[in-house]
């Protein structure tokens, strides 16, 4: 068969173990074709496309981004897009289409594989709020991220005095914050899952400050107080129609230390938790993703994702991946409360 891939959306560590497992499986043991197709759905769309051979994947299982490059172009928002990656497709006698992406990509995906495209997705995120699987690779990683610069972090605010506001990405789902504010002993973890109470932050850092040792606050991006609006970094949006966030680390932080009476500085961790080398639990889910979407496509499965349930990879419908928003239950942030302050 002659298979096409592509990634989009924003990168993640782990893409190219994808790449790697769909190329030396789908070569190796199925005898396919795999092309390319760079920066996403603009590759498909303007057919800009790459030869993968096993030669191309060599040495890549390590390396963070995507080898093939990646944009938020979205095929829908363009005029006659859907014609011109139909019509891509049938030019370079594609068989079938494995792109790899979050709800943005699959959500492009789920449009084509019902116009009669043989698709099926594989989910990354480093944000973990796909419903439709238990993990997605990259999440590990950027939690990984963030710890280390929360431990680090202690050190820091502890020899001055000061709290740290710690900001991380995530969107409208609070899993970065959550599992890195936990495994980093944050004394406070706000997520957009739950408007928090500025009165009980303070409370939290003055009870920190009293133990003779100085708050860590890990706040998610999309996190907003009871009585505020979100911190968006810029008015612009993306194709997907998805506003950018940020800024809420340094609010917090003037208010914080306007309250305390102690200085107060915020560190936004941004792209750095989306870059460099995968952890090895990134790298084994990608790789066995890339082997369980080739297989699927050699089964003949169509409109289909490859999803982690438990300990399996399983394949779910590809309306699965965009139909719901997997966000933090109140039971999870409830454990996290208990170390707080
Ligand atoms: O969805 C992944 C993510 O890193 C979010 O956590 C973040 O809000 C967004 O992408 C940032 O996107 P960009 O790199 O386009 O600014």
């Amino acid at each position: 068969m002659r298979i096409g891939i592509l990634t989009g959306g924003g990168d993640c560590p782990g893409l190219n173990a994808v790449i790697r497992a769909v190329v030396r499986k789908g070569i190796g043991e199925h005898g396919d074709e795999v092309v390319g197709f760079r920066d996403g759905w603009r590759g498909v769309l303007e057919g800009d496309t790459v030869p993968l051979d096993l030669s191309a994947v060599r040495g890549i299982l390590p390396r963070g981004g995507t080898v093939l490059g990646t944009s938020r172009t979205n095929p829908y928002a363009v005029e006659g897009g859907a014609d011109r990656v139909l019509a891509t497709l049938d030019r370079l006698g594609i068989d079938a289409l494995i792109p790899i992406g979050g709800e943005d990509t699959l959500g492009v995906a789920t449009r084509l594989a019902q116009a009669g495209v043989a698709v099926v997705g594989v989910p990354k995120t480093i944000d973990n709020d796909l419903d439709a699987t238990d993990y997605t690779f990259g999440f590990d990683t950027a939690v990984g991220v963030a710890m280390e610069a929360i431990d680090r972090l202690h050190t820091t605010g502890d020899s001055h005095h000061r709290t740290l506001v710690v900001e991380v990405m995530g969107r409208h789902a609070g899993w970065i914050a959550l599992h890195a504010g936990m495994a980093g002993g944050a004394n406070v973890i706000l997520i957009p899952e739950v408007p928090f109470d500025i009165d009980g932050v303070v409370a939290h850092c003055r009870h920190r400050f009293e133990s003779g040792y100085s708050p860590i606050v890990v706040v998610s991006e999309g996190a907003a107080p009871k009585d505020g609006d979100l911190q968006l970094a810029a008015g612009e949006k993306d194709a997907f129609g998805h506003v950018r966030l940020g800024g809420i680390g340094a609010a917090l932080a003037a208010v914080l230390e306007e309250r305390t009476g102690r200085e107060s500085r915020a560190v936004v961790l941004g792209h750095v938790q989306r870059g460099g080398t995968p952890s090895p639990f990134d790298r084994v889910l990608a790789t066995r993703f890339g082997l369980a979407a080739i297989d699927a496509v050699h089964d003949g499965e169509s409109g289909v994702m490859v999803a982690l349930r438990g300990t399996d990879i399983v394949r779910v419908p590809l309306s699965a991946a965009t139909e719901k928003l997997k966000l933090v239950p109140p039971e999870r942030y409830a454990e996290a409360e208990v170390f707080f302050g």
